[in-house]
């Protein structure tokens, strides 16, 4: 499935049968190619999307208070260059839980990236290795976390949605243990699924079926439906290869009833993940202490792209004081609303070890599946990389609290 490529990087294919099944429909490549920076891809996407799966990624929740604040907080915070110094020599390469990265922006995790492309989560991990970087692999995916471990060539971390049935929690961690992913990620902002209102105007529900309603507005958007289908044929190998556990089930479980994460949860977690442990959903420095206390190796700051609890303050805002109550004792990283160079600049000024981009490479995937996400990478990464250069930054280790100031609205 995922093969070398002319420049060794791996490259996510069809298996043969699956190649020749079905024509092949020409993907929106000359778009994507277009797409000078994040908003092009999303409309890359836009396009390509039938109405309710673009929404379904782009929406977040109730009013999209928190979804567009995400956003907006980023442009209310000014950069104050320092030249005179000498950047002809750049590097954006850093380490995140001591794993080298090439850039500091990893790839959240997203459940459902299915419905965007056909090869889904195996897509995203190989274009993180490919760009050097980590992908967060999700409980909810389409592939088996063996073969997207794979995909990632070693370098993926997983994100933990604990089962309902916490006596199943051991055995999942055991294999996610056994597939060699580097960090796990318990992501505890979704005691319940936040108001997603776009979805429920459309009647869109994750995992998304071909519904009447999909099937005609997908009659419009022949790429997607072609690709759907073709996934559908493909993907009944790898999802039922669950090795002793099905993933299947444990989805389903998760999707009808999410579970709430307590501190008991926390500490068995602990108990069972021998490697570096990441609580995701921390929006402010009360919990800190405690999470420390219990071992946690790092926190990402985070709203689920306001796609939880809607009101809630923007990452970028929400960052410094938990910056300071983590006082270097664990590694602090951001996502939400990052699109641009400079917001990762920001983010890594205001104390940020990394950010996470979640829509973003969701939107390359769909615009041009491994591809796609990798122009991501690569478009933030040329971003960042000038956004360095233009304020006087030759390594990350350069960009301190010194650069950004905020402005009233
Ligand atoms: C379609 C979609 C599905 C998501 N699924 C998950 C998930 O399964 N687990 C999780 O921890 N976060 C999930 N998230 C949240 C992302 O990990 C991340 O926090 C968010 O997308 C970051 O905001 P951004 O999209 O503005 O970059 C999801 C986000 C989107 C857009």
């Amino acid at each position: 499935m995922a093969g070398s490529g002319p420049s060794g990087a791996r490259r996510v294919d069809d298996p043969p049968e699956v190649r020749d099944a079905l024509p092949t429909h020409p993907e929106p490549v000359v778009r994507l190619n277009r797409a000078v920076n994040l908003a092009d891809v999303r409309e890359a996407a836009r396009r390509r999307l039938p109405r309710p799966v673009f929404d379904t990624i782009d929406g977040g929740a109730d009013d999209e208070l928190t979804l567009t604040r995400n956003e907006t907080a980023f442009r209310d915070l000014l950069v104050t260059p320092r030249p005179l110094v000498d950047v002809t020599t750049r590097s954006m390469r850093t380490e995140v839980l001591g794993q080298p990265v090439a850039l500091p922006v990893l790839l959240a995790p997203t459940g459902g990236a299915r419905v965007a492309h056909r090869h889904a989560e195996l897509a995203v991990a190989a274009a993180a290795a490919s760009r050097h970087t980590v992908y967060v692999q999700g409980t909810v995916t389409s592939w088996s976390l063996e073969d997207v471990a794979a995909a990632g060539g070693g370098s993926s971390w997983y994100q933990l949605y604990l089962p309902a049935d916490r006596s199943r929690t051991a055995a999942m961690v055991d294999r996610v243990v056994a597939a060699g992913y580097r960090a796990l990620v318990l992501t505890v902002d979704t005691a319940v699924f936040g108001g997603r209102e776009r979805d429920r105007r459309n009647g869109t529900a994750l995992p998304v079926r071909i519904r009447p309603r999909l099937a005609l507005q997908g009659a419009g958007r022949p790429a997607w439906a072609v690709d759907f289908v073709r996934g559908a044929v493909q993907l009944p190998g790898p999802l039922s290869g669950s090795r002793g556990l099905s993933v299947r089930a444990t989805q389903e479980q998760i999707l009808a009833s999410p579970s709430p994460v307590t501190w008991a949860d926390l500490a068995s977690v602990r108990a069972l993940w021998p490697g570096p442990l990441v609580v995701k959903g921390v929006l402010g420095p009360e919990q800190v202490q405690r999470l420390l206390d219990e071992g946690v190796d790092g926190v990402v700051v985070s709203n689920h792209g306001g796609r939880q609890l809607d009101g809630v303050p923007a990452t970028i805002e929400a960052l410094p004081a938990v910056v300071d109550a983590v006082a270097g004792r664990a590694e602090v990283f951001l996502d939400g609303g990052v699109r641009r160079g400079t917001d990762v600049l920001k983010a890594l000024a205001l104390g940020a070890r990394a950010v996470m981009i979640g829509r973003p490479y969701l939107f390359g995937l769909a615009a041009g599946g491994q591809a796609g996400v990798e122009k991501v990478l690569d478009v933030l990464g040329t971003e960042l990389d000038r956004a360095m250069a233009l304020s006087g930054c030759a390594t990350v280790a350069d960009v301190d609290a010194g650069l950004v100031r905020r402005v009233g609205r």
